[in-house]
């Protein structure tokens, strides 16, 4: 079993404080998702699980064993990095091999343990090539390929994906959510800063802020029931949509948060103005209407939008969409 326990950690930089206090459970086979803005200390929360980093305070547990004093190696983890780093010389199957050959495996064990990856990640018919004659998603698997052969029971990834187009991006996405299916005995832990990337991903997110877990929970959770107004704006796209003032005080909260899937555009709405942008997608619309709030209200619509700029139209927020938050950003409680 290869579940995490962190405890407490704390990781200082001199006197700055990248991490305060991180408390996470996961559980073995699970995929965590790390997700949050730049600089809040994905990176450095994984390179401390990887033993890159030490530790400055609290505990890590890997599979019931503290390991902060282990070495990087003995930790039975592997890590992929957004920049992959083959040797451009081997070919892909020689590039997967390398680590089993320094550890004098059998000849034959290897051959089995690069098939089976090979198989895994597609790469079978590429085995012969040098990674300069491969594609960027086909690099990226030979990376992975690399860390698979060697068995880890936790996989960190790192942004793997920032350097990939968009298209491929996605293709990797179902890659590495299919390979965790395939590996269920295997943790994942993936970082990004894409939300969109953590939903479609993950068994459970947590979201990090400035050093803090700011929740932690399935996608569904998040998105349904975020714990602060930061969670609610961090997650989903389009962004919520925010309301302060007196349009707030109507709903006896400090701001209102609706997304833009819940708001309708109907014949006399709650409130009324004019399109002011519109965005057209294809399979669906965003129309931003100027209601007198601090920003421009994104409504999302089904299909293409015949709504032209400086028409006036009327929306309304659906029942039981409505997110109220106090001053201090955490959710009104009744
Ligand atoms: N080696 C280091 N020395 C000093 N500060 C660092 C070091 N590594 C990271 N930091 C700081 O820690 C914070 C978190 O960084 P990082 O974990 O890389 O964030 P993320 O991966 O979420 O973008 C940043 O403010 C960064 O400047
Ligand atoms: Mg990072």
């Amino acid at each position: 079993m290869t579940e995490l326990k962190i405890t407490d950690l704390d990781k200082s930089y001199g006197s700055v404080e990248v991490l305060k206090k991180i408390n996470l459970d996961i559980k073995s086979g699970e995929f965590i998702v790390f997700v949050g803005p730049s600089g809040c200390g994905k990176s450095t929360l994984l390179r401390c699980i990887s033993g890159l980093e030490e530790i400055s305070g609290g505990d890590l547990e890997i599979g019931g064993r503290r390991v902060n004093d282990v070495a990087p190696s003995k930790r039975g983890i592997a890590m992929v990095f957004q920049s992959y780093a083959l040797y451009p010389h081997m070919s892909v199957y020689d590039n997967m091999a390398y680590s089993l050959k320094l550890k004098k495996t059998p000849k034959a064990e290897i051959k089995k343990l690069v098939m089976e990856a090979a198989e895994k990640l597609q790469l079978t018919d590429y085995l012969d090539r040098l990674p300069k004659a491969l594609s960027g998603g086909q690099r990226q698997r030979v990376a992975i390929g690399r860390s698979i052969v060697r068995d880890p029971k936790v996989f960190l990834f790192d942004e793997p994906l920032s350097n990939l187009d968009a298209a491929l991006r996605v293709q990797m996405r179902m890659e590495i959510a299919a390979l965790s299916e395939s590996l269920p005995n295997t943790t994942m832990i993936y970082v990004t800063h894409d939300q969109v990337e953590a939903m479609t991903m993950a068994d459970r997110i947590v979201v990090l802020r400035n050093g803090i877990v700011e929740q932690v929970g399935t996608p569904m959770e998040l998105y349904d029931t975020p714990n602060s107004l930061f969670v609610a704006g961090f997650i989903g796209s389009p962004k919520m949509n925010f309301f302060t003032g007196d349009l707030a005080k109507k709903f006896d909260a400090h701001t209102l948060g609706v997304r833009a899937e819940h708001f309708e555009i109907v014949e006399k709405g709650k409130w009324t103005g004019k399109v002011v942008h519109s965005e057209n997608l294809g399979s669906d619309s965003y129309i931003y209407v100027e209601v007198g709030a601090q920003s421009p209200v994104v409504v999302r619509q089904q299909g293409k939008s015949f709504y032209k700029l400086g028409q006036e139209v009327s929306i309304s927020p659906q029942e039981g969409h409505l997110y109220r938050f106090n001053a201090d950003g955490k959710p009104v409680t009744e």
